[in-house]
Formats: structure tokens, C-alpha cells, sequence
């Protein structure tokens, strides 16, 4: 779903309420966790079978919510530092995910050890973060060697034809008032993030690739997830998952998951590069 992208200040509190941002999440932090669909098993079978994600591997999340990609990282054997910014949802990580260290702040602003870590995840999250202050922070918290892996979920695939329930979809989309411009690449402008995340010459991308996946749900798994959207509001919400009764009770979504994995550059870049 469209979210703006932060462009400037280090502080989540920045957002002005009424303008949908990364408070909406924490706000329906029960609502997050439970309707939020899991990322799909090809994805851990890639950053497995490269050996990005290994047994005993330090990891850092930034962005982590209540543990949707923590919960596999630990399950891979890695040793985890989550940071999530939201209070809500970094209580619900806690209690999905005790053996992670879990550190209370922003992306921006937490304070992370230097070549402490083997691989940086951040999932479904990358919109939300300030790159120019990211990117030199896990250039540094990196090892030599180590790697960023850089994915999300995109709730709807444009290369499947349009189903009647997606036909609902825009219906609902279509009838709003036209919003600010989004700035930063759009959710399936995969090219354009590693660009971004190549800016700065902090990471080198060595792999681009887009995960095609299906999940079928009923009237509520629908009326959760559609809420976890920043942009959408709880009628909107219950709208399309009122037509999920009209199409027999359960629909079937197509998604993608585009993921960018980039390895630390090693020499460290002169200061002045923009972002
Ligand atoms: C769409 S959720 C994704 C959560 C989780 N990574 C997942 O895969 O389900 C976006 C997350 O980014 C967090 N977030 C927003 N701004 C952030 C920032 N500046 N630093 C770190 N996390 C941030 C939100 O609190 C929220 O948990």
C-alpha cells in the first residue's frame, strides 16, 4: 500500500497524526500483528541458500514490529538486535520474541556497535527510514563482508489480472480525494530502491529479485489486514471486506515480495555524498 516516505528529521514523532504514517502501525499493534501475512518461504530459502541468513549469524532488524521477520531470523539460528520504535509493537515483540535484544528508538536515531553485526534486514520498513542517516549507521555496524537485505510485501500484483475483489479495491481507492504527491520510488519500483540504496556508495546491490506468491482470506483476516494499512480507514476497510461475503467468503490475493540484498562496500565513502 502507498505510504509516504520520510525525507527529513530523525524523529517518528515528526508525522502529524491526521496524515498517515508510521504511528498508524503501532496504534493497531494487536490489529498488526495478527492480519499481517508472513513473508514468503521462497524468500528465507534465498537468503539461506546464499548464506546471508546462517545458524549463529548476527543479525540487526530495523523496523521490526512485533516480529513478523524476527521471528523467522531466530528460527534460522541467527542472534538478533530488533529495533522498533513503536511501544505497542515492541512490547508484542517481546513476548514473540524473547531471545531477541530489543532496542526501543528509531532506525535514525539508535545508537548501534561498530562491526557488530554479519546482516541488516529491514522489512516492509525501508519507506519509513531517513537513507542518508541509515545507510552510513549499517555501513559502520556492518563486518567487513557483511550484507543488507532489504524487503517487503506488496499487497497486490499488478501482473495478474484484475480479480472482482481487487475490482472492490479500486472502487474504494478510486473514490478518494487526491492526496500529496508520495515522494521515493512507488512499492514495486524495485530498481529505483536499490538505486536509493546504493546512494552514497555505502552498499553495493548483488542480488534483485521479486518473490510472486498467492494467500486466500476470509471477511476478517480482509477487515484486519486492510486496517494495518496506513492509508486506509476502518471503513474502507470493513467496506472491502464486506464484498468478500458477495464473492463466497473468501478471496484469493496475489502479492509480490521484491527483496534487494547488498553487500558493505569496503572502503568507507568520503563525506558530501547526497542522498
Ligand atoms: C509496515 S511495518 C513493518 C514491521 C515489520 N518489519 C514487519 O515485517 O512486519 C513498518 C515498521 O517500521 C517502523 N518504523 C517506522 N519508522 C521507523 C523508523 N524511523 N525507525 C525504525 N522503524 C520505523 C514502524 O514502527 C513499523 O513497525
Amino acid at each position: 500500500m502507498p505510504c509516504p516516505v520520510k525525507t527529513s528529521g530523525p524523529s517518528l514523532f515528526d508525522y502529524d497524526e491526521c496524515v498517515p504514517g508510521p504511528l498508524h502501525f503501532d496504534a493497531h499493534a494487536a490489529l498488526y500483528d495478527r492480519g499481517r501475512p508472513p513473508y514468503p518461504d521462497q524468500l528465507w530459502t534465498c537468503l539461506g541458500s546464499h548464506g546471508w541468513l546462517s545458524p549463529g549469524g548476527r543479525v540487526v532488524e530495523l523496523g521490526a514490529g512485533s516480529g513478523l521477520a524476527t521471528r523467522r531470523l531466530l528460527a534460522a539460528g541467527a542472534r538478533v538486535t530488533a529495533v522498533e520504535p513503536g511501544p505497542a509493537l515492541a512490547g508484542l515483540l517481546r513476548e514473540r520474541c524473547p531471545d531477541a535484544s530489543i532496542i526501543l528508538g528509531t532506525a535514525e536515531e539508535t545508537g548501534l556497535d561498530e562491526s557488530a553485526f554479519d546482516l541488516a534486514v529491514i522489512a516492509t520498513a525501508v519507506h519509513w527510514l531517513d537513507l542518508g542517516l541509515v545507510l552510513p549507521k549499517l555501513h559502520a555496524a556492518l563486518t567487513p563482508g557483511g550484507h543488507l537485505a532489504v524487503w517487503r510485501n506488496a499487497f497486490g500484483d499488478p501482473s495478474v489480472s484484475l480479480t472482482p475483489f481487487r475490482e472492490r479495491v479500486a472502487q474504494v481507492v478510486d473514490r478518494r480525494p487526491p492526496g500529496p504527491p508520495r515522494s521515493g520510488p512507488g512499492e514495486l519500483a524495485t530498481a529505483a530502491w536499490a538505486d536509493a540504496l546504493e546512494a552514497g556508495g555505502y552498499f553495493e546491490r548483488v542480488l534483485v529479485e521479486e518473490f510472486a506468491w498467492a494467500i486466500t482470506l476470509d471477511r476478517s483476516q480482509v477487515r484486519d489486514l486492510f486496517t494495518t494499512f496506513s492509508d486506509w480507514s476502518a471503513a474502507e476497510a470493513d467496506e472491502v471486506a464486506r464484498s468478500v461475503d458477495d464473492l463466497g467468503g473468501r478471496v484469493v490475493e496475489h502479492y509480490r515480495t521484491p527483496l534487494v540484498v547488498l553487500r558493505r562496500t569496503g572502503h568507507v565513502p568520503s563525506a558530501g555524498n547526497t542522498f
